[in-house]
């Protein structure tokens, strides 16, 4: 593997269009494959986890057409999808495995799921443990002597009937698993969150006509009901990715950055709020609700050069950013005075280690960064420092510390090199393109 080096004394200005959000991407992908029409998805991403979820559909009987950034889904209904003799390979991809086990758990036929080497070594009780009250009969790998569950598991389905969950974590797959199962279930299945965390899948499920309402933290769903496709969706930009560049313009002197059509959805925009409070110089413009995709909202974000400041970060603004708290503890370690992550312990359970693999890689580049651990709960406290030096660090093999680094080792003194940045192939295969347009 040749490493991937970063030369430093650059700034970025022009406009990035990031592509289509891998969360709802996932979402609509399912909806699509369960509605009884055919539905055209624009602005789809074309990354290692969306193409995995497309795969198993296509394995399920379900004929999807791709073309370039746009995918069309022949639907058959709720009750349309063919059992896979075949075990179901779904890659790195644990939205793909925790949601379709939803569905699965739906399915009369016996289903078996089967992941990567990493994604196997990610927890899945959490999805286990409701669908089988459900009725859902589940199988799945255990290691000796522990109560936790992994991949690769088996799913028989079928006769499924409604529960009320009250989720002992803040997790969007979780709920979106329950949620999808609650669509073949018997009366009203009804999910508690602690936090609220992304609601793409509520938003896709109205916009499918499921039988939805949401009041406060109190998600309930009616099951057995069609689901109608709208036709066309459009995916709009990813957050997750647009905080790469949020993160370099504003640390990266004489820089400005246009980043179209993100994905403005109220319960992604952690990354937005916590950077503004560092003082970076952010402005969102052309504000539209986009109504083919669930009525997500999206706009385009103006970033330019600032100087941030540290800032405290509470456990329930964390579900909000979780994806982009590695790029956020990047900015912390340049910014002014003490930032602090509080209860970020679901960072462990990540593609990688992201408490680990961010804290190593810092660290060599001199950041000051500590892991306070306080019980069950964790956090991050980084002190800025007045610059990163350039060394050789490490993906992790996961993508967004990947990326993370690369963003590190641009705002570094000298040559910052990364072992192997293939993985940023999971959501966003053309982000070093794309950089270096706007590189100067
Ligand atoms: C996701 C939810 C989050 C996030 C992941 C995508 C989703 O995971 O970290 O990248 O699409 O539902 P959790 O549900 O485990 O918090």
């Amino acid at each position: 593997m040749k490493p991937f080096c970063l030369p430093a004394g650059h700034f970025v200005r022009g406009t990035v269009t990031c592509p289509g959000d891998k969360s709802i991407s996932h979402r609509c992908i399912i909806l699509s494959a369960i509605s009884s029409q055919k539905t055209l998805i624009n602005n789809f991403p074309a990354n290692d986890d969306c193409l995995s979820t497309v795969n198993v559909f296509k394995k399920l009987g379900i004929k999807i057409n791709a073309g370039n950034k746009k995918i069309c889904v022949f639907g058959k209904g709720l009750y349309g999808l063919r059992k896979s003799i075949k075990p179901i390979f779904v890659g790195e991809s644990g939205t793909t495995l925790r949601l379709i086990s939803g569905v699965l758990a739906g399915q009369k036929f016996a289903s078996k799921l089967v992941a990567g080497d990493a994604l196997s070594g990610r927890p899945m009780r959490r999805v286990t443990v409701p669908l089988r009250l459900m009725g859902a009969e589940i199988r799945a790998k255990r290691k000796p002597l522990t109560v936790e569950e992994y991949a690769p598991i088996a799913i028989k389905g079928g006769n499924l009937k409604s529960i009320i969950y009250r989720m002992p974590v803040a997790s969007a797959q979780v709920k979106s698993a329950i949620l999808f199962a609650g669509l073949y279930a018997k009366g009203k299945t009804v999910v508690i969150e602690p936090v609220p965390s992304r609601d793409h899948t509520e938003r896709l499920l109205k916009q499918f006509n499921a039988g939805l309402k949401i009041k406060g933290s109190r998600i309930e769903l009616s099951g057995n009901k069609d689901l109608k496709s709208p036709g066309e969706i459009y995916v709009p930009g990813d957050i997750s990715s647009a905080a790469f560049f949020m993160v370099m313009a504003s640390l990266l002197p004489k820089s400005n950055l246009c980043l179209k059509n993100v994905s403005l959805n109220p319960s992604r925009l952690g990354v937005l709020k916590v950077l503004k409070k560092m003082n970076a110089r952010i402005r969102v413009i052309n504000t539209e609700s986009c109504k083919s995709a669930g009525g997500e909202p999206m706009g385009d974000i103006i970033v330019s050069s600032s100087r941030l400041k540290g800032v405290i970060v509470k456990s329930k603004e964390i579900p909000s950013l979780i994806d982009e708290l590695p790029v956020l503890m990047v900015a912390a370690t340049l910014a002014k005075g003490r930032t602090v992550f509080e209860g970020v312990q679901e960072l462990r359970v990540k593609e990688t280690d992201r408490i680990n693999s961010m804290e190593r890689n810092l660290l060599r580049m001199g950041a000051d960064i500590k892991v306070l651990n306080k019980g069950k709960r964790e956090d991050i406290e980084i002190n800025g420092v007045n610059f990163l030096y350039a060394a050789k660090v490490k993906s992790f093999g996961d993508h967004r510390t990947a990326m993370s680094m690369v963003v590190a080792g641009l705002l570094s003194r000298g040559r910052t090199c990364i072992d192997d940045v293939s993985c940023i192939n999971k959501s966003y295969p053309g982000f070093l393109l794309d950089l270096k347009k706007i590189l100067h």
